[in-house]
């Protein structure tokens, strides 16, 4: 069993221990990012960050890091306020990791990755055609982390698309039959399998399985 402590984890050389430590936490969503620039230019970049951050209102964010450098998925926000968040398949995560890759300013990764955009109902930022699951965000508000400089984003949720098939009866969503994929770390990626739905926890109530029909 390996044993780090706090002074051990400092002492790590820089990669090392950014991969350990972007990765011992767990699995994580793993999303592209569209914006578009209010001169018109699309962006796309792919983040393992986005999370719940509650269902009403309907909120989701994800965490940036610091602006030290030019960031193009935040600058756009800013500027025009609106964003999408399209879910990574397993048909194109290696074209959606290539949005990490430092492109020039006015290089749209979906012209650099072969990604197609795709414009739903009058939202100004693009989705990613390719994908099953997209939402159409807006930018509500955003937080410094005093910890490390990081940017937490949140914004509103104000479109949602998604393939009916996967969808229970009780409005759960089954992003394992969507081909959905989860990140490990920052370059790792892996296709989770589905085990059951567990029934609402209560003091004195034996858990209970709700739904495990795959
Ligand atoms: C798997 C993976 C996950 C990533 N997740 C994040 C993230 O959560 N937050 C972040 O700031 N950058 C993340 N990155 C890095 C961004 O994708 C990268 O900095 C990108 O160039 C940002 O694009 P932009 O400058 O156009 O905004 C991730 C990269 C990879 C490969």
């Amino acid at each position: 069993m390996s044993y780090l402590s706090s002074e051990g984890i400092a002492q790590l050389p820089s990669r090392f221990r950014a991969n350990l430590i972007n990765s011992v936490t767990g699995y994580k969503s793993c999303h592209l990012i569209g914006t578009r620039s209010v001169e018109g230019h699309t962006n796309l970049a792919i983040f393992s960050s986005v999370i719940h951050i509650g269902s009403s209102p309907a909120l989701l964010g994800f965490i940036l890091r610091p602006l030290t450098v030019r960031r193009d998925t935040f600058a756009n926000i800013n500027e025009t306020g609106y964003f999408t968040v399209s879910q990574v398949t397993t048909e194109m995560h290696h074209m959606a990791h290539q949005t990490s890759a430092k492109y020039e300013e006015g290089v749209s990764e979906f012209t650099a990755t072969g990604l197609n955009e795709e414009y739903l109902d009058g939202f100004e930022a693009p989705y990613v055609a390719e994908s099953t699951i997209k939402i159409g965000c807006r930018f509500i508000n955003h937080y410094t982390l005093a910890e490390n400089d990081c940017l937490l984003v949140i914004g509103a949720i104000e479109r949602l698309y998604f393939p009916d098939e996967i969808q229970d009866s009780d409005g759960f969503i089954r992003i394992d039959k969507a081909a959905s994929i989860s990140a490990m770390g920052i370059d790792g990626y892996a296709l989770p399998v589905f085990i059951d739905r567990m029934s609402y926890a209560r003091p004195g109530s034996e858990p209970s399985v709700l739904s495990n029909d795959t």
